[in-house]
């Protein structure tokens, strides 16, 4: 793993852009793309940036299980909001939350995957060490899969809806062995909150019991954190 430390997350998130446009001029045309507070400030870079992705494919790392695309919460609206409506993609995939048969929708997600190799896959990383939506314990060997969400997520989760009920408790995300199998991973995080995931993802033993250890065992892996993120290396 590289790890590079910033002093804070817009310094961070500008040498993410960089890492972005870079492969992208080298000729990485599918991004794996992830929601949440972390990649905001990217995704604000690559809004101002000159970058075309017209040539190119994203394909987020999961959906909330009930919500659909238009729905003011679900991850679609998310990657709209944020990115999208300034930098459409050629085609971008992201698993239907309000699929009726959620197994086959996953074996489609898989397809997609299968398709269209990751170039670079983005990540954030929860407060439990949780990558995607792979919860603390998920097999290292699943690929897209239905999950149920963890007390710790669906409470860190709240603050962007009006109340804990209203948390879907259910996701579909990309699996373990999905997101080892990108070529290149970036992995941003920011704050104090990330610390100790931090710590136990780099200096720590590869256990399910925190996903993100895993990608030690990644060849091509970019972390890019900030001084409180990275205060207990
Ligand atoms: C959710 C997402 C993850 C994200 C994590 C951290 O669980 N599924 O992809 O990394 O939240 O979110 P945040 O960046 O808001 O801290």
């Amino acid at each position: 793993m590289k790890i590079i430390k910033v002093k804070d997350k817009y310094e961070g998130s500008k040498k993410a852009f960089k890492l972005i446009k870079e492969a992208h001029l080298n000729g990485s045309k599918v991004f794996g793309l992830a929601t949440g507070s972390t990649p905001l400030e990217l995704y604000k870079e690559l809004c101002e940036s000159s970058i075309n992705f017209l040539d190119s494919i994203s394909i987020n790392l999961d959906e909330y299980v009930g919500l659909s695309k238009g729905d003011k919460q679900s991850y679609w609206t998310f990657m709209y909001q944020h990115l999208f409506i300034i930098k459409p993609f050629k085609k971008s995939y992201i698993p239907n939350g309000k699929a009726v048969d959620l197994a086959a929708e996953a074996k489609r997600y898989d397809g997609v995957i299968k398709d269209n190799p990751i170039d670079l896959q983005i990540l954030g990383i929860g407060n439990n060490g949780h990558i995607g939506f792979n919860e603390p314990k998920t097999s290292f060997a699943l690929t897209t899969h239905i999950v149920q969400l963890t007390n710790s997520t669906i409470e860190a989760n709240q603050r962007f809806f009006a109340k804990k009920e209203d948390v879907p408790t259910k996701a579909i995300s990309m699996g373990i062995k999905s997101i080892m199998n990108a070529k290149k991973i970036l992995l941003l995080a920011w704050g104090e909150i990330k610390a100790k995931a931090i710590e136990s993802m780099i200096k720590g033993p590869v256990v399910k019991d925190i996903p993100s250890s895993i990608l030690q065992k990644h060849q091509d892996v970019v972390v890019i954190l900030d001084e409180a993120a990275g205060s207990k290396l």
